[in-house]
């Protein structure tokens, strides 16, 4: 029999995430955003520091965001629950194993002719091991939680349990890459990881993880959160097309075939924004019937939304967040593009990936976090509406900052203005988080 008393939302993951991201990923890519920016002479720990940020952002943030909230979200619609045990388990082997990657990864360029680099080396062999199991008892207990119980129940599931179970791939891929990459670091004696494969657990990790679980949040939330239409399309069929376009871009061995998925994914990403009807959709109002009690600082709903302004402006970052989304995907289509008809027009690869992971996933949870997260802790009310607003302006300021002078560099004159665009926009994106975190603060103290 399937148990329908389920825990408390575990807030550890959302804490742990904003922590990781706050001192940890979002501050390494500011000193080295601001280093590059201003051209202070690049240290010894650069490629360190810059493998570092790359891995807490992508796991510390990102990761433990979806995971925290997946693990809410998903065993309820199965109705049967991820006992605290194993979302303790879950929390400590990632935020342990992702502390010692910081805090080790940030020592050894500087011991490296010392006697300390090897165990040193060592430990941080050690985190990826940590961080690989959490991620197997993670997909265990949610795979698990997915499949069990009534028919009906998993029903729920349907649509996009191909979504859910592609991201299951992905994290296995990332961090089995990424422990196999350590293991060989050490055996090496390198500082760093062997950078092509870990930019193609990178890309794997993006790819087949983050779009499809913010794929599978917007289609179950969106026709709640925002009024759109509810998917009258195969999911399932977009999914595996999907799946099929970023294993052609994987495999980067053979040249034709990245091309061909990179030109596919990013013509069915953009397919996949177009039927969200986000940006057209407010004409086609569904019929909204609201469960929860009105809420009572504002007497009327908000024009063309069901909600009372208690959660912010929490859609214009959602819809930030595609564009964004959509932006990347038509500039990695023409570069794609470009490489089949050899048109030499050079998009860079780092401007693509901030767009994705920066202006679409990152805004995407700034937006999701204030309207989903006080509903799992019974708070009808985020603390201040008005920071929504703050975080909507900083994060967007903080994507055009790092993307616009690396897509543009060496095309229009103005070095100075862009190195410190560039330089500050670190600065910026820590400032959004900050906003975030103390939104959550105090509406979790709230309760
Ligand atoms: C404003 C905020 C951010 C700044 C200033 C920043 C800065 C940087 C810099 C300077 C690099 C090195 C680029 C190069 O190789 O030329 C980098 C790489 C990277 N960043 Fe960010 N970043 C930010 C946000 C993010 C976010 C939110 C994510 C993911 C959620 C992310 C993931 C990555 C990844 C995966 C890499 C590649 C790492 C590697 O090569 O192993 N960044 N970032």
């Amino acid at each position: 029999m399937p148990d329908s008393r389920h825990p408390a939302f575990k807030f550890g993951f959302i804490w742990a995430a904003l922590l990781i991201a706050l001192f940890g990923g979002f501050a390494m890519g500011a000193h080295v955003a601001y280093i590059v920016g201003f051209g202070y002479p690049i240290g010894k720990s650069y490629y360190a520091l810059i493998q570092t940020h790359g891995h807490l952002q992508l796991i510390g943030w990102t990761g433990l965001f979806i995971i925290g909230v997946s693990l809410y979200f998903f065993p309820r619609m199965s109705h049967n629950p991820v006992g605290v045990g194993k979302q303790n388990a879950i929390l400590g082997l990632l935020s342990v194993g992702l502390v010692l990657r910081f805090v080790v990864h940030n020592i050894t360029p500087y011991v490296i002719l010392t006697a300390w680099f090897k165990p040193l080396n060592w430990v941080i062999f050690l985190s990826g091991i940590m961080e690989w199991l959490g991620v197997l008892v993670y997909i265990i207990v949610l795979l698990r939680s997915m499949t069990a119980g009534s028919a009906g129940a998993r029903l729920k599931l349907e649509t996009i349990r191909p979504l859910l179970l592609m991201t299951f791939a992905g994290w296995i891929l990332y961090t089995t890459v990424q422990v196999t990459l350590l293991f060989d670091m050490v055996r090496t004696g390198e500082l760093v990881l062997d950078s092509s494969w870990n930019a193609l657990s990178v890309t794997a990790f993006i790819y087949l993880v983050l779009l499809p679980v913010c794929f599978a949040v917007s289609i179950r939330t969106f026709p709640l959160y925002l009024r759109l239409p509810v998917v009258r399309w195969s999911v399932p069929a977009f999914a595996g097309i999907y799946f099929i376009s970023v294993l052609l871009q994987l495999g980067w061995f053979l040249q034709p075939s990245v091309y061909a998925g990179i030109i596919l994914k990013n013509i069915l990403i953009l397919w996949f924004i177009w039927k969200l009807d986000l940006f057209s959709g407010l004409k086609r109002l569904r019929t909204f019937f609201r469960k929860e009690p009105e809420i009572v600082h504002r007497e009327t709903a908000r024009e063309k939304y069901p909600d009372y302004d208690e959660w912010g402006r929490f859609e214009w970052l959602i819809r930030s967040a595609f564009l964004w989304l959509a932006v990347g995907a038509i500039l990695e289509l023409v570069s794609g593009i470009s490489f089949v008809f050899n048109l030499a027009i050079y998009i860079n690869s780092d401007a693509v990936r901030h767009l994705v992971v920066l202006g679409f996933v990152t805004l995407l949870i700034f937006g999701m976090a204030p309207r989903m997260i006080p509903g799992f802790i019974h708070v009808k009310k985020i603390a201040y509406p008005g920071l929504v607003t703050g975080t909507f302006w900083l994060g967007n300021t903080a994507v055009v900052f790092r993307v616009f002078p690396i897509l543009v560099r060496g095309k229009i004159p103005w070095e100075p203005v862009l190195g410190a665009m560039y330089g500050w926009s670190g600065v910026i994106g820590m400032a959004a988080i900050l906003l975030l975190a103390v939104n959550l603060y105090r509406t979790a103290r709230n309760k």
